[in-house]
């Protein structure tokens, strides 16, 4: 490798960005070629480095100097751009290394995406640039451009789109076709971009690169991305820490939400994570925007670029329509903001500026008597404006319309500037006439956000305001407290070494040591033994026999619950041994458990899953059919911070069960809230040799909690 220095992560990233020269492998004349496309569109923006043909038909292209191969050129060369097909690409590649090229684009298709020989013929491709220390781009993707310095390294006509507005949004697609469109529509709407890559089939640099490197662009404001799954999701992590560490949201279009199929699992856990359920809960964690549709990024950027607060949720609606502003509080409440009744002062303000027949509640009606009166809409405006108690966000006029709203811009523009809170305009149309298209430029220059589909502004609204308050909280890991002392870590170690499976007596062994409570409980080797040790617990008691290969304790009748005397306790030993043996006779039995019986708690489960690209996820849920029929459990990716593990339990549906219900006590939120942290801290420090767990079921009691039975296997050798 060259120099020694590191070529992986963001290495050398910066000459896709800002090359000193570029060279062109498969240049041509011809627009209409692949080929061509990028040697035109650096020429036409101005790029001001240096550019060099490659083509060994021609002995000049675009009336510049052209070479037989890249060998021949005599400058230095930063990037190069390969389009030519996939059988000469590695040959190319080849010289591009011999030359000293700092980063190649390559456009080819016919690599991994076509089976195992492009697969192989890729995997040279990524072993070339990791001996070289040449950053790859792709293959198989439509390259690169940087607004700023006329990096045009892509044939996408959609990237020649021009934009006046200041460039806030860098976008990085694994698909280059719908990436490109994302591109287009974001810049006729009006969000200027600062640069697109597409990262193709990722043979060595990969999405999680370049949101990495434009983090610290000081031309991206946000990032946006189209992901169809993440080749390594520690590297998103870090990706995504970084950006909420920054405050540059990050909104990502992940597709792919269909169940393909729950994992081979023993665990409930594992059986419940989905692909789509970790990624989205991951998503959640770290602060990144899930978006549906490209438009709401577009909506997202429009309004983030205002620089102001959203946080708060608390949303006025002024309508001219009682019927859209009853139509917006709706979707305003389904996407989690609020719209409140308006009282008091406000209130009272309110009502000196509407005419008898409106509403100064919230949504506030102005009705039709607003027409020709700007006076009324923007009386109601100032008073919503100067109201620091109650609303966060004014969401003004619905089908406000440019034409007839002479002096209103004006007033939209001075109330704007009055106030630190957003005001977001709905427009109808878009201006269609000089005057109305100043009145737009007025408005809009001021900072304004304009957006014209009500829905997807009330969603990027939300969205936006949960991006500021999951920004503002930031992430803490505060791993310290929950860890146990060396030697006893050493000796989960120990106890996780090995192929032969726990039983649920070794499981809690095993939490105990990470300050995990259990149940009270010990193993008996007698009739006689299980009759001292219930009489020492106080009866009832549960009987389990113990064995590592039975994992299903009810279906193999080796449980017996609620045993209240000797005899019973007597009775159900030998039961639960024969059972054991009659349904799983090669299995070791280490004993009988004697186990207290728990009362009066909320049951519930918590599990961990391996996930394949982002390592052990975390579940909680209500335990028994909430979480059979219901699937009502939420995730989160180990290691978990003291937030994730309080929204792991707002998430659920059934939370209210938690807060006492009937008479019911409320659960110990806390002593839960500990046992996901001390989970979190056992699955992380123990990556390696745990594949699931599960603590099912987990009672939650008016005070405290305890593992009432406990799973973990080991991870498979
Ligand atoms: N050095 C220099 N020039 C060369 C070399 C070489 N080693 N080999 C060939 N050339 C020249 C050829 O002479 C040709 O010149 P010409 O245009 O004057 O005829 C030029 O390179 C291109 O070669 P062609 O054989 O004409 O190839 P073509 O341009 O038709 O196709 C391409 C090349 C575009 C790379 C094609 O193989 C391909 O992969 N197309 C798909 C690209 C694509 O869509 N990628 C993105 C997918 S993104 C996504 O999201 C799926």
């Amino acid at each position: 490798m060259r120099n020694g220095a590191s070529n992986t992560g963001t290495a050398g990233i910066e000459y896709f960005f800002n090359p000193r020269s570029i060279a062109i492998v498969g240049a041509s004349d011809d627009k209409k070629k692949v080929g061509g496309r990028p040697l035109a569109a650096l020429i036409e923006r101005g790029y001001a480095g240096k550019i060099f043909p490659i083509n060994p038909r021609y002995e000049e292209v675009a009336g510049k100097r052209c070479y037989p191969s890249i060998l021949d050129v005599p400058d230095d060369i930063d990037m190069v751009i390969v389009s030519v097909p996939a059988a000469a690409v590695l040959e190319v590649l080849e010289q591009c290394a011999t030359k000293g090229v700092r980063a190649a684009v390559i456009f080819s298709s016919g690599f991994g995406e076509v089976g195992a020989e492009g697969e192989a013929e890729q995997e040279k491709i990524r072993k070339l640039a990791r001996e070289s220390g040449m950053r790859v781009l792709g293959p198989n993707c439509f390259g690169i451009m940087h607004v700023s310095n006329a990096v045009m390294a892509t044939f996408a006509h959609e990237l020649e789109t021009k934009s006046d507005s200041p460039r806030t949004l860098s976008l990085v697609a694994q698909s280059g076709a719908f990436g490109a469109r994302m591109f287009e529509d974001a810049t006729k709407a009006g969000v200027g971009c600062t640069s697109f890559t597409s990262v193709g089939n990722e043979a060595d640099t990969e999405f999680s690169d370049f949101v990495d490197y434009l983090l610290d662009d000081p031309d991206t404001t946000i990032i946006g991305g189209y992901l169809e799954g993440a080749k390594d999701g520690a590297k998103l992590k870090r990706a995504a820490e970084k950006a909420l560490r920054l405050q540059k949201p990050l909104l990502i279009m992940k597709v792919g939400r269909t169940r393909a199929g729950s994992r081979a699992a023993s665990s409930h856990t594992g059986s419940l994570a989905g692909a789509d359920e970790i990624y989205d809960a991951f998503f959640r964690q770290m602060g990144i925007v899930r978006i549906e549709h490209p438009d709401e990024m577009t909506a997202f950027a429009i309004l983030h670029r205002d620089g102001r607060d959203y946080s708060g949720g608390r949303v006025a609606i002024v309508s001219g329509s009682g019927g859209h502003g009853v139509m917006l509080a709706d979707k305003c409440e389904t996407v989690g903001l609020s719209v409140p009744e308006i009282r008091g002062h406000t209130r009272a303000k309110l009502e000196r500026s509407l005419p008898a027949f409106g509403s100064g509640k919230n949504p506030i009606d102005l009705t039709a008597a607003a027409n020709g009166k700007p006076e009324m809409p923007s009386g109601c405006l100032r008073a919503l404006a100067e109201d620091e108690d109650n609303i966060d966000v004014i969401l003004t006029m619905p089908f406000f319309q440019w034409e007839r709203s002479k002096e209103l811009a004006q007033e939209f523009v001075d109330i704007y500037r009055s106030t630190n809170k957003p005001l977001v305009v709905m427009a109808h149309d878009r201006p269609d006439s000089d005057e109305a298209a100043a009145r737009f430029a007025l408005v809009q220059s001021a900072g304004i956000p304009i957006l014209y589909d009500q829905f997807q502004a009330t969603e990027a609204i939300a969205k936006l305001s949960w991006y500021q308050r999951k920004a503002r909280q930031g992430r803490v890991v505060d791993t310290g407290p929950k860890a146990p002392d060396p030697a006893s870590c050493a000796e989960v170690r120990e106890m996780l070494r090995g192929g032969e499976p726990l039983s649920e007596f070794g499981c809690k062994q095993l939490l105990k040591k990470y300050g995990i409570p259990v149940t009270r409980e010990a193993l008996a080797t007698s009739a006689d033994m299980a009759v001292e040790l219930s009489r020492n617990l106080g009866y009832p008691v549960a009987l389990k026999a113990q064995s590592g290969q039975i994992l299903h304790k009810t279906e193999a009748g080796v449980i017996k619950l609620n045993l209240a005397s000797d005899q019973e306790v007597r009775r159900a030993y030998k039961e639960v041994l024969a059972n054991a043996r009659s349904y799983a006779p090669q299995a070791h039995v280490e004993g009988v458990l004697v186990q207290e019986m728990v009362r009066d708690g909320v049951e519930v489960i918590v599990g961990v899953t391996k996930d394949p690209v982002f390592g052990p996820a975390i579940m909680f849920g209500l335990g028994g059919i909430f979480v059979e029929a219901l699937r009502d459990v939420s995730f989160r990716i180990a290691p978990l911070t003291r937030a994730d593990a309080e929204e792991m339990i707002d998430e659920i549906r059934g939370r209210r069960v938690l807060e006492g219900m009937r008479g019911k006590p409320p659960a110990d939120r806390d002593a839960l809230i500990d046992i996901l942290l001390r989970v979190s801290q056992l699955v992380t420090d123990h990556r390696d040799q745990i594949d699931e767990l599960d603590l099912n079921p987990l009672v939650v009691l008016p005070k405290g909690a305890k593992v009432v039975d406990a799973l973990i296997t080991k991870r498979a050798r």
